[in-house]
């Protein structure tokens, strides 16, 4: 049994904690609360020691957490699913529009004096009427885009995972296919799946390769989804049209990156979650996460490992 009231030891700061004051800090202690820009490892684990027995993340994303370590000392983790579904399906589909309709490019354009007269042509970009849209990880949030892309006009759906869902892709008639496929025949692919073995660097050359010259990639899940040197040389050479990314490899990216020079990018610093109601919800739920699995109860929202 673990006490009800505990004390706590705080980083009090938005700046990431050194991973010196992480590792003197978690030693001894028996719950663990963390972001997902820290890297939860062995190294860490050993640190902290066999008092641990609960790691409470403020993200849904684990990726950050050795998750085989973790399960084989025993150690509980709570997440925040659900909450942040609608923040991040919201903000996927505000990254979608602002880079298939060429937002930032055209707000530049009109400070820097591009904006001449009105000319057809001109910043034109790619609709959603009347398209294809694929999904990469058609989960909580996967499904909560296709909800908020379908009153655009999206004329059909495609998703593809580690399984077929068709309890959750029959509201969009979504078929599920092979990555190949989808990328063959979508006009905007949106990853929103988790990053596992299994999908990190799956989006490459071959599937760049595959996709239409006039498509647009979204990615608001983990940048290593993406092997980002494949996805430069595929902007550059005009393989597809433009991306949209929240996440990246390495985050923050670097200021002299050359992704940060390609007008056909849209790169945003991490902000899927970012509402203050959604970040409120994930700091009470982490919270609560760490004091259930303190006393041995069940959490609100156990990742089950
Ligand atoms: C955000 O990326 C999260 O995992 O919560
Ligand atoms: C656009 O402003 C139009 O009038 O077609």
């Amino acid at each position: 049994m673990y006490p009800c009231s505990c004390s706590i030891q705080q980083w009090d700061s938005d700046e990431p904690i050194p991973r010196s004051e992480l590792l003197a800090g978690v030693a001894g202690k028996h719950g663990l609360l963390c972001l997902l820009s820290d890297r939860i490892d062995k190294e860490v684990l050993d640190a902290a020691g066999s008092n641990l027995k609960v790691i409470s993340t403020l993200s849904v994303g684990v990726d950050h957490l050795a998750l085989e370590e973790i399960k084989k000392r025993g150690i509980r983790v709570g997440y925040t699913p659900d909450i942040l579904t609608d923040a991040t399906a919201e903000l996927s589909v505000a990254l979608l529009l602002a880079t298939c309709r060429r937002l930032p490019e055209a707000v530049e354009e009109v400070k820097n004096g591009g904006w001449t007269t009105w000319k057809p042509l001109w910043m034109c970009g790619y609709g959603l009427s009347g398209s294809t849209v694929g999904i990469i990880g058609l989960g909580r949030i996967g499904q909560a885009v296709a909800r908020r892309l379908k009153p655009f006009g999206v004329k059909k759906f495609l998703y593809t995972g580690s399984h077929p869902k068709p309890e959750s892709a029959v509201e969009f008639q979504a078929d599920f296919v092979p990555l190949a496929k989808l990328a063959e025949e979508s006009d905007f692919v949106v990853v929103t799946c988790s990053l596992t073995p299994d999908t990190k660097g799956m989006c490459n050359k071959d599937f760049f390769s595959q996709m239409k010259k006039t498509s647009v990639f979204i990615n608001t899940s983990r940048g290593a989804v993406v092997n980002q040197e494949d996805l430069y040389q595929a902007l550059v050479s005009g393989q597809i049209v433009a991306a949209g990314l929240d996440v990246t490899t390495p985050e923050p990216l670097p200021t002299d990156n050359p992704f940060l020079s390609l007008k056909n990018c849209v790169i945003l610093p991490h902000i899927g979650s970012a509402t203050y109601a959604t970040r409120s919800a994930m700091s009470v739920l982490s919270a609560n996460n760490l004091l259930a699995g303190l006393k041995g109860e069940s959490m609100p929202s156990e990742f089950q490992l």
